[in-house]
């Protein structure tokens, strides 16, 4: 994913393996704008968590694993092969930069700062003491080890389609679960609004690790279970389900899903690239699902349904 100063959102399947390795390579290299994103792009393709752009640089960071000596050949194979179809488009070579453990932390802490999410929330990293929240719940996050730092438009309409359902709820003394907890955001953010028996699941053990983490910080504990499982295990039914995954594990899951939420529950769905909403709706409408809210931001859309039986 390509952020700009001041977002940032750990997005590739690499990401956990690199979040555990000793060090980290920066590419820096500079590039006229209408060829930034084509160049962020390939660079992400090639592994890299996360390539920042600013105004004419782009830096990117990947993970110091064996066969970065092959990563940095093909980048500039590539970069020499642009610059021979535009010419003049690469404006400085590319730098490599090795990032130990403690220079990386310091890098990437300058990304973050506290940011209001939705109507009520206020998502910030655990070294910022933020006396701007003012009405707004704070959830306090630790940023890098799994997703979900609340600066990805799909957490940000996951957050903000769970503040008008749990809103338009008689009671918060009703089950909810989240599908793919990554940093548990979902899960703290539900428990904020007073939700006491949230099941927060992911199928990968260093989120769950993450996860517990931001529980602790946030002191929410009580009301949270974090399981390492998949949803088909996790026995019951509940009234709010939200899953921002991919469109491919959605539909995968529809079963599960359709089964998992209670008679007039909600089913919250995100993670979709706008052109598979299709696709996934006709997994749950018209039967047994409505759907009530659909929002698409930066290509991502999040569906909010309700069950109808
Ligand atoms: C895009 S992240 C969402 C994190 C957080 N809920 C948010 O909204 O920011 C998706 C998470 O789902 C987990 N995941 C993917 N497939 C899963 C599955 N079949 N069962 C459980 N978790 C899954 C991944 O490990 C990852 O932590």
């Amino acid at each position: 994913m390509i952020v700009r100063e001041g977002e940032f959102e750990p997005v590739h399947p690499l990401w956990h393996k690199a979040s555990v390795t000793a060090s980290w390579l920066q590419l820096s290299l500079k590039a006229t704008p209408a060829a930034l994103d084509t160049i962020a792009n390939f660079l992400i393709e090639r592994g890299s968590p996360g390539v920042v752009l600013n105004q004419e640089e782009i830096q990117a960071f990947f993970p110091s694993l064996p066969g970065a000596s092959t990563l940095k050949r093909d980048i500039g194979v590539f970069l020499k092969g642009i610059d021979e179809i535009y010419p003049g488009v690469v404006r400085q070579r590319p730098r490599w930069t090795v990032l130990k453990d403690k220079n990386w932390n310091s890098s990437w802490r300058r990304f973050f700062s506290p940011q209001k999410v939705a109507r009520g929330f206020l998502i910030t990293p655990p070294w910022i003491r933020s006396n701007q929240s003012g009405r707004r719940k704070v959830i306090v996050i630790e940023p890098g080890m799994a997703f979900g730092t609340g600066t990805h438009p799909t957490t940000q309409c996951c957050l903000e389609f769970l503040e008008e359902v749990v809103h338009s709820l008689k009671s918060t003394r009703v089950p909810a679960l989240d599908v793919g907890t990554g940093s548990g955001i979902l899960a703290i953010a539900l428990a904020k609004m007073g939700l006491t028996k949230i099941v927060a699941l992911d199928n990968d053990p260093v989120a769950i690790k993450v996860a517990g983490g931001n529980v602790r910080r946030n002191r929410v504990g009580r009301a949270i279970e974090l399981l390492e499982s998949e949803v088909k295990q996790v026995s019951g039914s509940f009234a709010i389900v939200v899953a921002n995954l991919t469109a491919e594990t959605i539909v995968g899951l529809a079963p599960a899903f359709r089964k998992k939420v209670s008679r007039r529950g909600f089913l919250i769905l995100s993670g979709i690239l706008d052109q598979s909403a299709p696709e996934v709706l006709s997994h749950f409408v018209p039967r047994p699902f409505t759907l009530v809210r659909q929002r698409s931001v930066k290509e991502w859309t999040t569906l909010a349904l309700i069950k109808k039986t």
